[in-house]
């Protein structure tokens, strides 16, 4: 983040003093930063705090004529390289969404010809609401970046869900993706095309629950963000698309037909019914094993040792990447590795008669399961393509570009 400018709007949230880490971070890696506060946000952090961390004078009214004098929203909006909406309220993110401009934090977004990021915070049932979730995606087919929410605890006692603010090294790391040249490029191409158009994604995510009995299963910790953004992508991108997904704490993504069912059975024949399709993107966490047997009523304490008979659930990625009828042009499957995640990656994708893996360290200390972003591999026939870290929508967006000219490729060589 070395010398980039970075113009920090503060929404009006409880997760605004997360901003004063995130303001020193920013500055420790190099980045000047200005911020903008709306009028709820000095009700939680105060100017003055964001003043001496940012060592600037903060922004906050859009009438201040000294303000407006001395450096008026359009410089304001002009003079960064990327502008970060942290915490992005329910309440901006339907301004952003609007086209408002009746303070100084929404005019500045109106003016801007920066990229923006944007990393929300609120109350689950907000964030999974209808009006919040129709705003994220016009805002996404905009072109606006998101990083977050991540799922967790929140602020208020005994609530829990998709809501609270990415952490800070996320926003830092969703940030300096878009400010690398990739992702500025994939950006300025995701506005302009749907190059998508006319095809069939057929993605699947989320993991599976495998039932012990009536009331236990065997579950992974995949959270479905990673598939979910990907389905997202390729919508945006033009494309019908079918979401198969395993029990997910996350809104169906704008755009897509969402099957939902819980076992890997269910999995292969929700795909295998969706078929024919262009792409399939195998992101879900499918469970390797399912019990052997399973009883109609609750299983009860004995005293004595239990031992789960365990047997092999059917591979979907290798079904469909080696069967013969309606394979799709470009099949695609994930590998989560916690070692050797290249080694493994290259033998999966001969073994399963995959086109591409992507390739991603989930070991604990990486914090992909459930985190906003990842750091992966892509693997094909020509090699690998190591990808920097970036937030799981950005990824997203990079896969599906890759995919949709890896078809335009194909189509021109069969004309
Ligand atoms: C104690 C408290 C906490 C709040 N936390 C949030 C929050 O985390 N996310 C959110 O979207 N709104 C939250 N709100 C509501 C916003 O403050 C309110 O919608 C405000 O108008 C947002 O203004 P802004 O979007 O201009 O910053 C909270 C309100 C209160 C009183």
């Amino acid at each position: 983040m070395k010398q980039q400018r970075v113009l920090l709007i503060i929404g009006g949230g409880i997760a605004a003093y997360k901003c004063l880490d995130l303001i020193r971070r920013l500055r420790d890696e190099g980045a000047s930063v200005r911020a903008v506060m709306t009028r709820a946000a000095s009700e939680f952090v105060t100017p003055l705090s964001v003043a001496a961390l940012t060592n600037e004078r903060v922004f906050t009214n859009l009438f201040d004529l000294n303000d407006e004098h001395e450096i008026g929203h359009i410089r304001l909006s002009r003079e960064a390289d990327i502008v970060i909406v942290a915490p992005a309220t329910a309440d901006f993110l339907a301004k952003m969404a609007g086209g408002h401009a009746d303070d100084l934090a929404s005019t500045i977004l109106m003016a801007t010809d920066k990229p923006v990021l944007a990393a929300p915070a609120m109350n689950p049932r907000m964030w999974l609401h209808r009006a919040t979730q129709r705003n994220v995606a016009l805002l996404k087919a905009d072109g606006i970046h998101f990083v977050g929410p991540n799922t967790g605890e929140m602020a208020e006692r005994d609530e829990a869900g998709p809501g609270r603010l990415a952490e800070v090294p996320e926003i830092m790391a969703a940030a300096r993706a878009i400010l690398s040249e990739g992702a500025a490029g994939s950006v300025t191409r995701l506005r302009s095309s749907r190059p998508l158009a006319g095809r069939h994604v057929l993605v699947t995510s989320g993991p599976t629950h495998e039932p012990i009995d009536p009331v236990r299963y065997i579950a992974n910790r995949s959270s479905g963000r990673q598939g979910h953004a990907i389905a997202a992508a390729a919508a945006r991108l033009g494309a019908r698309v079918t979401l198969v997904s395993g029990p997910v704490a996350l809104a169906d993504p704008p755009g897509a037909s969402v099957v939902h069912l819980e076992t890997a059975q269910e999995m292969l024949d929700a795909v295998e019914r969706s078929l024919p399709a262009d792409v399939a993107v195998f992101a879900a966490a499918v469970a390797d094993w399912r019990t052997a047997r399973q009883p109609g009523d609750k299983m009860k304490k004995t005293g004595e040792k239990h031992a789960l008979e365990l047997v092999e659930n059917p591979d979907i990625l290798a079904t469909i990447g080696k069967s013969r009828e309606a394979r799709p042009a470009l099949v695609i499957g994930f590998a989560a590795e916690t070692r050797d995640v290249v080694g493994y990656a290259s033998k999966k994708r001969k073994a399963k008669g995959a086109d591409w893996i992507v390739a991603n360290d989930v070991s604990a200390k990486t914090g992909v399961f459930g985190g906003a972003a990842n750091t992966v591999h892509l693997v094909t026939a020509e090699g690998v393509d190591d990808w920097p870290t970036m937030a799981k929508e950005d990824m997203a967006e990079r896969l599906m570009l890759r995919a949709a000219e890896f078809l335009r490729r194909s189509t021109a060589a069969a004309e």
